[in-house]
């Protein structure tokens, strides 16, 4: 009796209390600061293994992240997941529930999740080396989690399939007859980010706006990074998309944002888990993550401001057309965003194919 009442205690001591910890008063971070190379050692010296958990639609999403971290760091393995983030979130809570946390640095896009899991005492307080240098509304006030990396929907589309249109750029423009049969689309349904765009483009041009565009025939697809691989299909008929990120040209695809209308970006945002096997290697790659070098990289806008724009962009706080930091506030009101996404399940049916991270539309 003793003795397993003595075990079940040792094993309580080791993770997180699910009742609020705002009355602990012990909110206070640690503060990192180590050089890179210090906490390289002390993450070699635990096991050199981090497990990370990162919303996404596709599992390539990973294969770079993993290289350049177990490049930059040889003997550090990088065991990344990648998944939709609200699958990723509820298995996490999951985790908690069962008391038994086995990942060490988790990235979603679910934002509205940190905050519960902070109240709940699951996230550790740590300030990685440059979280002063975190735009403010990217980073919580006592380091439970902060913006690790930006994300933007743009307007795509092949000009190969569509030579010689004129650019669309504003959301009304995507009806032009031109467009008929040709967009490939995310189900709003299945993607709170997507539903997002939907819902700032109604709020502005009203629900006629949709009725025009279901009339274009779009094809609907699961996963963000799907339209991409179907407009650039040279075999596919399918040639415009605005549900995928990316804000620089190639060869054949051009991309623009709107400015009289709004569009979507975010920030991801990420937190080390109070209970991670791993707290050393977790903090080395958010360290890492947060670098300069690193966030100069990304095809995206940083989430520090020490470090410029992507090229030919402004700051992403002065970007036309885009609030980053209402995704948050949208992300949190859960029964309007319910509602809004039975609407359009009404209008499109469910999401219907498999996972996007097993389809294959890669
Ligand atoms: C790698 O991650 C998976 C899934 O998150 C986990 O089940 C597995 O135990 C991890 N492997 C190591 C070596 O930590
Ligand atoms: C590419 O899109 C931009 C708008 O983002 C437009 O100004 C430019 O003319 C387009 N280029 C081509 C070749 O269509
Ligand atoms: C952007 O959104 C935030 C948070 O929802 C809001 O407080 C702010 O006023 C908005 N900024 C602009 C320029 O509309």
């Amino acid at each position: 009796m003793l003795r397993s009442f003595l075990a079940a205690s040792a094993l309580l001591a080791g993770q997180a209390l699910a009742y609020d910890q705002a009355l602990g008063f012990n909110g206070a971070a640690l503060v990192e600061t180590r050089p890179l190379d210090d906490i390289y050692k002390a993450a070699l010296a635990e096991g050199g293994v981090v497990t990370m958990w990162l919303g996404g639609d596709e599992r390539t999403d990973e294969d770079a992240l993993k290289k350049e971290f177990e490049d930059r760091f040889p003997g550090m393995t990088l065991n990344l997941t990648t998944d939709l983030s609200k699958y990723h979130s509820v298995r996490f809570d999951e985790q908690l529930a069962s008391g038994h946390v086995y990942v060490d640095s988790i990235a979603f896009q679910t934002v509205h999740d940190f905050p519960r899991l902070d109240a709940e005492g699951a996230l550790l307080h740590y300030a990685p080396v440059g979280f002063d240098q975190l735009y403010p509304p990217m980073r919580d006030v006592r380091a439970a989690f902060y913006g690790i990396l930006t994300v933007g929907w743009a307007g795509k589309w092949n000009m190969d399939k569509l030579p010689g249109i004129e650019a669309p750029i504003e959301w009304e423009d995507w009806l032009r007859p031109e467009f008929k049969d040709k967009l490939v689309l995310t189900y709003p349904n299945d993607d709170d980010a997507v539903l997002y765009a939907f819902d700032l483009i109604m709020q502005q041009y009203g629900k006629s706006w949709f009725d025009r565009l279901l009339a274009q025939n779009p094809r609907w697809v699961r996963g963000t990074r799907s339209p991409d691989t179907v407009i650039a299909d040279p075999k596919a008929s399918w040639a415009a998309s605005f549900t995928s990120d990316g804000l620089f040209p190639t060869k054949n695809i051009n991309v623009s944002h709107p400015t009289q209308g709004s569009f979507v970006t975010w920030f991801q945002l990420a937190a080390i888990p109070k209970d991670a096997p791993h707290p050393e290697a977790a903090k080395l790659l958010h360290n890492y993550m947060l670098t300069p070098e690193w966030q100069s990289t990304r095809g995206s806008w940083p989430v520090r401001r020490d470090v410029p724009p992507p090229q030919g962009y402004p700051a992403i706080f002065d970007m036309p057309g885009t609030n980053i930091t209402y995704f948050r506030e949208w992300m949190s009101d859960r029964p309007r965003l319910e509602r809004l996404r039975t609407w359009f399940e009404d209008k499109l049916g469910s999401a219907q194919g498999l996972s996007p991270l097993i389809d294959d539309i890669q």
